[in-house]
């Protein structure tokens, strides 16, 4: 077992790592507040079958008083409309100001479940159990809760961090094919931005099959890199952007398609490899950067390629509302391991 303290004052909390740590998370769960406490275990209807038994049966084990609800798997949950279904749960529960969430789920239901956390009663207590690689490595640490506006993603949302966060790997055993890869995506952003030897560890290992040994520190690495980032900038002012490498062409690749043709990750290996090789080109960026890159999401799934028309995608980028008077910061690496936030004018992506 792996524990990492995120260090945030009054709000520090534990990210717990370890194979078949679902069946104690009793354990970790019970001592955060009173004995026999009311705790409510937000899932949805993918994970329910798989997961949720064992989750309700430790922490009933450890005297919690506990029940559940289950939304249905997939993106459209997150938006606004399912929080009055996840509050006329909370209320059902009967759930008062001393009692706890657990999000058990990928990152719909940790946004989700800790938005409705954060607002509900002005604030319970939340732990998150991530349950896809995305949520394990990115989408639990770090206190960013939302819900999905008709204008966007993510819009309405808060800080608010989890009491603890229980990580195990094992969960990962079913999940399918392109969610890990999605998931990918972000570990090799990480080995990018901070650690050439977890990028060289990835490129060893070859696959999904090969990483299965090891994804109990390659998860928990992905995590110490999120907290020391998260610990400097909790707010996300300043070096939280690191964390962002590969997002700005990613995200308007996956607004050009609506969010519908092409998945987060994929998006970013796309993004990661496009910024890479405008960055090699102007000289800001170690040459062969975007090869290695490609040549290791290749290995994971992730193509890298994407036939949106180039103009048309950074278009996007430059009408957006964020980028005022056409000053942009993005995200480069000196070299793999190596990143760094470079303020851009208008003329970069051209
Ligand atoms: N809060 C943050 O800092 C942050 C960071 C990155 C992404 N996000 C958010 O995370 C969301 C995406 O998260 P996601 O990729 O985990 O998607 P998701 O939560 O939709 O999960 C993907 C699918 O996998 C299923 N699933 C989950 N665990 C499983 C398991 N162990 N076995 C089998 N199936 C399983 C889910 O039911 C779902 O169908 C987006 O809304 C994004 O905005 C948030
Ligand atoms: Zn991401």
């Amino acid at each position: 077992m792996i524990t990492l303290t995120v260090g945030l004052g009054e709000r520090s909390y534990d990210i717990v790592c370890g194979r078949g740590l679902l069946s104690n998370a009793g354990d970790i769960v019970a001592p955060l507040g009173r004995a026999g406490r009311k705790v409510f275990v937000l899932t949805d209807s993918d994970v329910a079958p798989l997961w949720l038994g064992k989750t309700v049966a430790s922490l009933r084990a450890a005297g919690l008083d506990v029940s559940s609800g289950t939304l249905p798997a997939g993106e459209k949950t997150k938006r606004f409309d399912s929080l009055m279904a996840v509050y006329s749960m909370f209320a059902d529960a009967g759930l008062t100001r001393s009692d706890l969430v657990v999000t058990l789920g990928g990152g719909v239901i940790g946004d989700l479940g800790g938005f409705a956390a954060a607002t509900y009663l002005r604030g319970l207590d939340f732990v998150q159990i991530p349950t896809t690689l995305l949520a394990q490595v990115d989408s639990a640490v770090g206190g960013k809760v939302a819900v999905d506006l008709p204008w966007g993603k993510n819009l309405a949302g808060a800080f608010w961090q989890p009491r603890a966060v229980v990580v195990d790997p094992d969960v990962l055993d079913t999940l399918p094919d392109d969610y890990f890869s999605d998931g990918m995506a972000e570990v090799i952003k990480y080995g990018c931005i901070r650690d050439r030897d977890l990028f060289a560890r990835l490129d060893e290992a070859g696959s999904r099959e090969g990483l299965r040994v090891h994804i109990e520190e390659i998860v928990m690495r992905c995590c110490d890199i999120k907290r020391v980032v998260v610990e400097r900038d909790e707010r996300d002012t300043g070096e939280r952007m690191l964390l962002n490498f590969g997002h700005t062409y990613g995200h308007a690749l996956e607004k050009y398609y609506n969010y519908e043709k092409i998945s987060h990750g994929a998006a970013v290996a796309v993004g990661m490899r496009t910024i890479c090789s405008i960055a090699e080109r102007k000289g800001l960026t170690a040459k062969g950067c975007a090869d290695k890159i490609t040549a290791l999401c290749n290995k994971y799934g992730l193509s890298c390629r994407d036939d949106a028309p180039y103009d048309e995608v950074v278009g996007a980028i430059a009408s957006d509302k964020k980028n005022l008077n056409g000053a942009l910061n993005v995200v480069l690496l000196r070299d793999v391991g190596d990143g760094y936030v470079y303020p851009t004018d208008g003329g970069f992506w051209l």
